[in-house]
């Protein structure tokens, strides 16, 4: 292993996530592990340098206040406390910004080394793959997000023609995105790839299905379904490749932090599909991620892409699916982004796309009365997807797109500009 580690430990901070980015960015790799690591645990971690006791405001649970184990005191690795009063460390931490303290403790009380990058993230993941995976096989839901594509990438790298990866196209994808994956993985990193066209099978299912919650559970079961189906055509595979991120694990909660939100990867696999889970990517963070994309090799577009939900054009074309509205849907979200990245808006804004309701206006089109449906452009900013702003876009923008949905989109005589900040209204409309 190339890279120092320090470990924080949990001790109820909200500020974890905070103080292991601090670390990192001062080219120290940092992880986050509960309080109540055993000495045992913390030596089976690899090239510990230094440890944190991160307290804070969640330290009482249940009442009782959670402590780190008297005999992480002997293992002989230097120790800093932060908001932990009862801690036996000689050096403390006041707060976050401190940091000179910080530096002191990690370079000279330490003498941890800056080798944190993602050149040696990658040597060290390529070993730890081969390690676990030996000679066997793995499988990869490659869904072309930022995730699964890093970690189909890494896969690709560490086993190559071991890793077999399954593109489930739902039907549900923006304009080019499912032959941009093939493209990408098949023809350029000669990945190992089963490429599945289930657009009917989805659509079938959804035919009539108004309610979103319905509609979100349906494409979510179906894809397992399909992707289960595949997984039994195959023989001799051992592994399950997941491209689950620090996020999503943090999030999930821990000891002392309260859960955000669950997350399901692709989809909420079930557990019991029994495969062993490689998950290389489940200690960085999203920028992170995409720096590996980039080291990786991986196009630009691709690791850079905004977030797409995982009901993907499902949850944008609203009520029941049509194929006219879902069609109406790809072809104006195609031309939004073309046209946001023409004016350069695709660097700066979070997230931008559009929507297709499912009821009709009146309009006129060469001189004749039209009864058509209506595209609605939201662009948001965020930090966190948890509130947005609207984007105030340059009107000759809109002007471009409004003109171009109108003479490029069937079915569509009316185009119109969401306003709504989250809350009250979310992001997605369904
Ligand atoms: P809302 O609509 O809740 O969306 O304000 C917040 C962010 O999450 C994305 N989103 C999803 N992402 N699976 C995902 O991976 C989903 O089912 C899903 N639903 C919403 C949404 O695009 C926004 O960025």
């Amino acid at each position: 292993m190339k890279q120092d580690l320090i470990v924080i430990l949990d001790l109820g901070s909200t500020n974890n996530t905070v103080l292991a980015r601090k670390i990192r960015a001062l080219g120290v790799y940092s992880e986050i592990h509960p309080h109540d690591i055993t000495a045992d645990g913390l030596r089976a971690l690899k090239n510990v340098k230094g440890i944190v006791l991160n307290g804070g405001e969640n330290r009482v649970v249940d009442g009782k206040c959670v402590e780190v184990r008297e005999e992480l005191y002997d293992v002989g690795i230097p120790m800093i406390s932060i908001d932990y009063p009862q801690s036996k460390c000689k050096m403390k931490l006041d707060s976050l910004p401190e940091q000179d303290t910080l530096k002191k403790f990690l370079f000279e009380e330490c003498g941890a080394e800056a080798n944190w990058n993602m050149k040696n993230f990658i040597e060290d993941q390529v070993e730890l793959i081969r390690q676990q995976v030996g000679n066997r096989k793995v499988l990869l839901a490659l869904s072309g997000g930022v995730d699964s594509s890093v970690v189909a990438a890494l896969l690709i790298k560490a086993v190559g023609q071991q890793l077999v990866c399954v593109h489930v196209n739902h039907g549900l994808m923006r304009k080019n995105e499912s032959e941009s994956v093939v493209k990408v993985f098949r023809d350029e990193l000669h990945a190992n790839l089963i490429y599945v066209d289930a657009s009917e099978r989805f659509l079938g299912k959804l035919e009539n299905v108004a309610d979103p919650e319905q509609k979100r559970k349906i494409i979510g079961s179906e894809f397992i379904r399909v992707f289960e189906e595949e997984a039994g055509k195959l023989e001799g595979i051992d592994f399950l490749g997941q491209g689950t991120i620090y996020p999503d694990i943090i999030e999930s909660g821990t000891k002392t932090a309260k859960m955000v939100k669950s997350h399901h990867n692709v989809g909420g696999l079930p557990k019991d599909l029994k495969f062993e889970l490689v998950e290389p990517l489940k200690q960085l963070f999203k920028d992170e991620v995409r720096a590996c994309g980039v080291e990786l090799g991986l196009p630009h577009d691709m690791v850079y892409r905004q977030p797409f939900p995982g009901p993907g054009l499902g949850v944008r074309c609203l009520g029941a699916i049509t194929r006219d509205r879902l069609e109406a849907v790809r072809e104006s979200d195609a031309i939004l982004r073309e046209e946001f990245a023409r004016a350069g808006l695709d660097k700066k804004v979070w997230q931008y796309f559009t929507v297709v309701p499912d009821f009709k206006s009146v309009g006129m089109k060469n001189n004749a009365r039209v009864f058509e449906y209506m595209v609605i452009i939201r662009a948001i900013n965020t930090v966190d997807a948890m509130t947005a702003s609207v984007e105030k876009v340059d009107w000759d923008v809109l002007e471009k797109v409004t003109e171009r949905i109108l003479a490029e989109v069937e079915n569509v005589n009316r185009v119109c500009y969401d306003m709504s900040p989250k809350p009250p209204a979310t992001i997605e409309f369904e």
